[in-house]
């Protein structure tokens, strides 16, 4: 997939984002991020320093790496961009859209259980702010504008989960209601949020920021997983999504994270599955 310059980037996210608050008719709140010196000259503190166990260069089996990056607490700057009362708003999440077109969808409330920084340089300036992603099989990828990472040293649950939510390439932050219409449509029959619910989140968490569901979900890889998961039979669905690299050598489709415990990532793929063949495809 080609990379869109950045220009062309920053004006699809402000139509993007214009297309969001017309189309919803509900109060979300989208913030373009000004460059790193902007930033800077605008925060009342200097940036800072936060080391991290970098998820996309440490692997099971193998010691973890780690980065110290540079930058700000996301408190600090989402305080600044969308005001200080974000954080109450604990029904919503936080949207951050990058530059090739993936797109992480974040619980509020994720927010005050973890600590997150958004970093625009490694601490050593002679270093580029780059990295290789062996998961999607991508080399020297840059990182910039910003980079969302987790205080993810002695908190093993975030450790299993690899980098599901560490975008990078940031260029604009959307504070808005969680979009329940297209992942659990009324059609999906009575009791659809408790049945399914769960199974929504893991699609959202795992899979929606490259592809969609019924429209919703990132650019990425926008195939639509409601039609291509009705596709695959069982054995080729755990096959693509624990280890899609023997199906396709090359791919850059990610496994589910390889921290996870084998019998929950089986589960994961197990209930994703279940709950793509039920959805119903919607126009
Ligand atoms: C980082 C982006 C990314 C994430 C996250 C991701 N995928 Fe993919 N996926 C891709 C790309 C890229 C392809 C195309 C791969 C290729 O053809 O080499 C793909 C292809 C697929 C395919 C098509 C396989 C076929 O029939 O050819 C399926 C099914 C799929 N993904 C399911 C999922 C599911 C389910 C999840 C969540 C558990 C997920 N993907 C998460 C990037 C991603």
């Amino acid at each position: 997939m080609t990379r869109p310059s950045f220009k062309f980037g920053r004006q699809l996210c402000a139509l993007i984002a214009v297309g969001v608050l017309l189309s919803l008719g509900m109060p979300a709140q989208a913030e373009l991020l000004p460059t790193p010196a902007d930033l800077q000259a605008r925060m009342p503190v200097k940036p800072q320093e936060f080391t991290v166990i970098e998820p996309h260069l440490s692997f099971k089996g193998e010691p973890p790496v780690r980065r110290l990056y540079r930058g700000y607490s996301a408190d600090q700057v989402l305080g600044l961009l969308l005001g200080p009362d974000w954080r109450k708003r604990s029904q919503q999440e936080l949207e951050f859209r990058a530059l090739d077109g993936y797109v992480s969808r974040i619980p509020v409330e994720r927010f005050a259980r973890y600590k997150a920084s958004l970093v625009f340089a490694l601490a050593d300036a002679s270093q580029s702010f780059t990295v290789d992603n062996k998961g999607q099989n991508e080399k020297n990828v840059p990182l910039g504008p910003y980079y969302l990472v987790w205080d993810n040293i002695g908190a093993p649950e975030l450790l299993a989960e690899g980098a599901s939510y560490w975008p990078y390439q940031i260029t604009q932050i959307t504070l808005r209601q969680a979009d329940s219409a297209a992942l659990l449509p009324a059609s999906l029959g009575e009791g659809a949020a408790q049945r399914w619910g769960e199974h929504a989140q893991l699609a959202q968490k795992y899979c929606l920021s490259c592809h969609q569901i019924n429209g919703f979900g990132g650019d990425k890889m926008p195939l639509n997983l409601a039609v291509r998961a009705k596709l695959l039979d069982d054995r080729s669905w755990h096959v693509w999504l624990l280890t899609p690299q023997a199906f396709k050598p090359g791919t850059s489709m990610p496994p589910l994270p390889e921290a996870l415990p084998h019998a929950e990532r089986e589960a994961i793929a197990a209930k994703l599955h279940a709950y793509l063949k039920a959805l119903p495809v919607l126009p």
